[in-house]
């Protein structure tokens, strides 16, 4: 990967609002708050995110319980700056704090890409909505 490129996995002085409107300027928006992406990330269990100087170039985190269970998500790099390994570096770095871990995830159109990161489709996802997505108290 470039190496003006700065993989931070900590969350210090991210602007959220910033960050809500980069992604949804690269159609990755899906309909949380600035609030409600800060909440997400700070209570995710790592977290990685790129920067070209000060502009946010991609995001990626892992949600796990410490010990056997994790689940991949929000993986994305900016449109002007994919097939350079960026997500690739990425995934690599949260997946060198769950050792010994399952690591799952979903996705809808990019099997390809997490084939070439090792992942193997197994089993069938199911999923069910609370209520009301994303209405809770975050906001
Ligand atoms: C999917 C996504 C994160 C890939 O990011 P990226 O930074 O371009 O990926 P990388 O450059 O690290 O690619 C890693 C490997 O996957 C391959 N790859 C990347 N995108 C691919 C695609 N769309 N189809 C097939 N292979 C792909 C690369 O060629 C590379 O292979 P190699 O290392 O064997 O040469 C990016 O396209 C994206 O942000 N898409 C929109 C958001 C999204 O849908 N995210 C996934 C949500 S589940």
């Amino acid at each position: 990967v470039d190496a003006a490129l700065t993989f931070r996995d900590d969350l210090d002085g991210i602007d959220w609002r910033k960050l809500k409107r980069v992604l949804a300027r690269d159609n990755f928006d899906n309909g949380r708050t600035p609030r409600q992406y800060q909440l997400s990330f700070e209570n995710s269990y790592a977290t990685c995110l790129v920067f070209l100087g000060d502009r946010l170039i991609g995001v990626a985190r892992l949600l796990s319980d410490g010990v056997c269970n994790a689940y991949l998500v929000d993986v994305w790099t900016h449109s002007a700056f994919r097939r350079r390994g960026i997500a690739r570096a990425m995934i690599e770095r949260l997946l060198r704090r769950c050792g010994g871990q399952h690591i799952y995830l979903f996705t809808d159109g990019h099997v390809e890409f997490y084939h070439r990161l090792g992942f193997k489709q197994r089993g069938t996802g199911l999923q069910r909505i609370v209520g009301t997505w994303l209405e809770n108290d975050a906001r």
